[in-house]
């Protein structure tokens, strides 16, 4: 039987991101945040218990990564994602950003392009741009909510920009997309065909609903020479703070090049709170986990209820995967209107669409389901009381 119980916390106050940090994007405080892809969830008690039990000992010298967490990794994808990874693939970065940022250097030179598909997670774009890059986007087909790959504009952008590197998100953020094994494969294909390198971003991995069945990339055939995967724990179950994630290098060569890195930056490790919480919760979270889930597909549901009722024009894309809902409010408010009506008159914080890939993007935003039913329900009500049907 499983009786956790999810845990709902007030974080205002706390020095979290998304309640106590929102002037640098939003150029204001005290927003009702629905933004950034962190929970508003306690975590699991077997983490809490492990770090408590860390901290009671008191002793925090240099640390020696046990085999336990990277048994309980392995274990975990083995179990849930048919994934069999083994240890001496794994290498450690402080978060899937960085490790995608150092991916660029490692694989790519000033100068070149580096491909993604947009609307996509908008640190992907920064990377490109920050590591000085040049941007290839291609749009994903957006059907009425549905999205998918528009695999011949993809090998024609590919081309034409002779990209070196695809950052993919898989599951897709913000579009909510778990891609199928055929989409998978059309895709690798083609970047095997022109010779580009693939960064599976998987955070999201455990993140799926309503039979979405998440596949790793690394699975969908034979890839290996031209991909990493990325993945962690942090998603899942709320430890982004503990900056701990898994670069998976099947690859020969490519660890290689990722272990001159490191040992040139003299980053391999992590702080020992993160490797405990990962393995704490890769170990006994997943009852934890199973009941966040529930949470958020309840809440999803509220919206969607919501807005079918009062603004029924509200596109929102199906939620296959992650806990971020993509809607689209172009039948109510001109994108001009976005950022005064979601603020100004709501008092809302979501992660506006343009900063997923720019304008085309701006009547959209994307909504974090992770919250308490109550938070999700007076975002909901702020916005069916005040937006204008046409
Ligand atoms: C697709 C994707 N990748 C990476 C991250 C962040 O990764 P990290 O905090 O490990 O850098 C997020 C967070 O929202 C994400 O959605």
């Amino acid at each position: 039987m499983n009786d956790e119980r999810i845990i709902f916390r007030d974080r205002k106050n706390t020095d979290s991101c998304k309640w106590d940090d929102m002037t640098p994007n939003f150029g204001e405080e005290g927003l009702h945040a629905m933004w950034v892809a962190d929970m508003d969830f306690q975590v699991p008690s077997c983490v809490q218990k492990a770090l408590k039990d860390y901290i009671d000992h008191g002793v925090f010298g240099y640390y020696k990564v046990p085999e336990s967490y990277f048994n309980a990794f392995i274990n975990w994808q083995k179990k849930y994602h048919s994934f069999e990874v083994k240890k001496e693939w794994i290498r450690f970065s402080p978060g899937v950003v960085p490790a995608i940022n150092w991916w660029i250097q490692i694989l790519t030179e000033p100068g070149d392009s580096v491909a993604v598909l947009t609307p996509v997670y908008y640190p992907f774009l920064n990377a490109v741009k920050a590591n000085g890059r040049r941007l290839a986007p291609c749009d994903l087909i957006n059907s009425g909510g549905l999205y998918s790959i528009d695999f011949d504009g993809f090998e024609k952008m590919i081309a034409e920009t002779k990209a070196k590197l695809l950052i993919f998100s898989s599951p897709h953020n913000p579009v909510g997309r778990v891609w199928s094994l055929e989409e998978l494969r059309r895709l690798m294909d083609i970047c095997r065909k022109h010779g580009v390198y693939v960064l599976s971003d998987e955070i999201h991995q455990d993140i799926t609903f309503g039979g979405a069945k998440q596949i790793p990339t690394a699975l969908a055939g034979d890839y290996d020479s031209f991909l990493v995967t990325l993945t962690a724990a942090t998603k899942t179950f709320n430890l982004a703070s503990c900056q701990n994630s898994f670069v998976i290098i099947p690859d020969g060569t490519l660890r290689k090049k990722f272990d001159e890195f490191t040992e040139a930056i003299q980053i391999s490790d992590g702080n020992s709170f993160g490797y405990i919480a990962v393995r704490a919760a890769y170990e006994e979270g997943r009852p934890w986990f199973e009941k966040a889930k529930e949470i958020i597909a309840d809440n999803e549901a509220c919206v969607r209820k919501a807005f079918s009722e009062a603004l029924p024009l509200v596109e929102i894309s199906p939620l296959e995967g992650t806990y971020l809902l993509w809607m689209n409010f172009s039948a109510y408010l001109k994108p001009e209107e976005m950022k005064d009506f979601m603020q100004k008159t709501c008092g809302l914080a979501f992660d506006y669409g343009h900063w997923f890939g720019g304008d085309r993007f701006a009547s959209f935003v994307r909504m974090n389901l992770a919250a308490s039913p109550g938070s999700v329900k007076k975002a909901v009500d702020a916005i069916t009381s005040n937006l204008p049907t046409r």
